[in-house]
């Protein structure tokens, strides 16, 4: 079976007032399923060909994660890391621990704050990359941009594997100027959409490569840490000396034994309010209503309340979002330009 390693460490500001850093996007119930992403990941890797779950996540989140897992009935390991280090020390943490299990085990490392509706798709696409993954290639899952946005890995297919939809990677570049990015989506690269499917043993070799800072930290972390009924504790002391980065810097843009799939399957990483409108059900006028909200006259807008009664007269792509002590209300299109307001709160403090 494939062993889904679940990263859900990061902290998420673009969701703004809603996701802080205390509590993360992937956790919230964004859509109207009464799951967070954390959880619709969870059950996406629910059952054949999926193994039990690894999630690597932040100390600080391990009342929040073990909560909606139980809600679900669904057990797992939970690893707690001390501190912050980015997706490369989690996707480590889980190679090795995967590899603990089975030596021959084959993972899948998976963001925990997507919304991907098409479950029986991303199950055969999985399948289908861990086949490719057998042979000692790490296969990303390639989404068609529809924008230069400089908040994507780019990926840039090579030869033809002999599978549908797959091919070598021939370079993959992470979060490339607008620019570049521009040049990259005329020329058919792909975005990565940040899950990837792999043999522990070929991702630990490839860390081993080009990051063995990270892998020796967790390799000590795992060693040294603190097991009890319900948590794995990463060594403190031993996390520190791992290098902060991702794992698309520290592995995928060195790897040359990378390759891609095409995904099948929908996908949005909810990188701003605007993109929720985009996904979330909407009524007649095109608007997204969510919590104790009542409008009149309006279109095409996300108004969302957690609590005091939001209305609006008249009002048309915007979005309006309000939670017990910060209101946010922007044009929807400028909805991207929330962590640079995150950013300025937190200079003025
Ligand atoms: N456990 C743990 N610890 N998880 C982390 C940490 C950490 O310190 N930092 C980030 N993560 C988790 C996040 O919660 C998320 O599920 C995943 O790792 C990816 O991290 P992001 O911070 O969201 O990365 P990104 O969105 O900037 O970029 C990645 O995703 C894009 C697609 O959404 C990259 O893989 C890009 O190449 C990709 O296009
Ligand atoms: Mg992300």
């Amino acid at each position: 079976s494939i062993t889904p390693l679940i990263m859900a460490g990061g902290a998420g500001t673009r969701l703004w007032p809603v996701s802080r850093d205390s509590m993360p996007k992937q956790f919230i119930q964004l859509l109207d399923d009464g799951l967070s992403t954390f959880q619709a990941t969870l059950l996406r890797v629910k059952g054949e060909p999926f193994g039990r779950p690894i999630v690597v996540t932040n100390q600080e989140f391990r009342f929040v994660v073990a909560e909606q897992m139980q809600a679900l009935g669904i057990a797992g390991e939970i690893v707690l890391e001390p501190e912050r280090r980015d997706s490369a020390a989690a996707v480590a943490i889980g190679a090795l621990l995967a590899r603990r299990q089975d030596p021959a085990a084959v993972a899948v490392a998976l963001a925990a704050d997507h919304v991907i509706l098409d479950a029986a798709r991303f199950r055969a696409d999985c399948t289908s990359a861990a086949a490719l993954a057998a042979t000692g290639l790490i296969m990303t899952l390639g989404i068609v941009p529809t924008a230069p946005s400089p908040a994507y890995g780019y990926i840039e297919p090579g030869a033809a594997l002999g599978r549908e939809g797959a091919s070598r990677l021939s370079r993959f570049v992470e979060k490339p100027d607008e620019a570049t990015a521009r040049g990259y989506v005329g020329r058919g690269f792909l975005w990565n959409s940040g899950n990837f499917v792999f043999a522990a043993a070929t991702m630990i070799e490839e860390l081993e490569r080009f990051a063995p800072e990270i892998l020796a930290g967790a390799g000590a972390a795992i060693a040294a840490a603190t097991v009890d009924l319900d948590f794995v504790r990463l060594d403190p002391a031993a996390f520190a000396t791992i290098p902060k980065t991702s794992i698309d810097y520290a592995v995928m843009e060195k790897t040359e034994k990378a390759g891609v799939l095409a995904a099948g399957f929908d996908w949005s990483d909810i990188g701003a309010w605007d993109s929720l409108h985009a996904v979330a059900g909407k009524d007649a006028a095109g608007n997204v209503l969510q919590g104790p909200v009542v409008a009149v006259d309006s279109a095409d807008s996300l108004l969302r309340s957690d609590d005091m009664l939001l209305t609006a007269i008249g009002v048309k792509d915007i979005v309006a979002i309000a939670t017990r002590d910060a209101v946010l209300i922007a044009p929807k299109s400028e909805a991207g330009r929330v962590k640079a307001l995150v950013e300025q709160l937190k200079r003025q403090g």
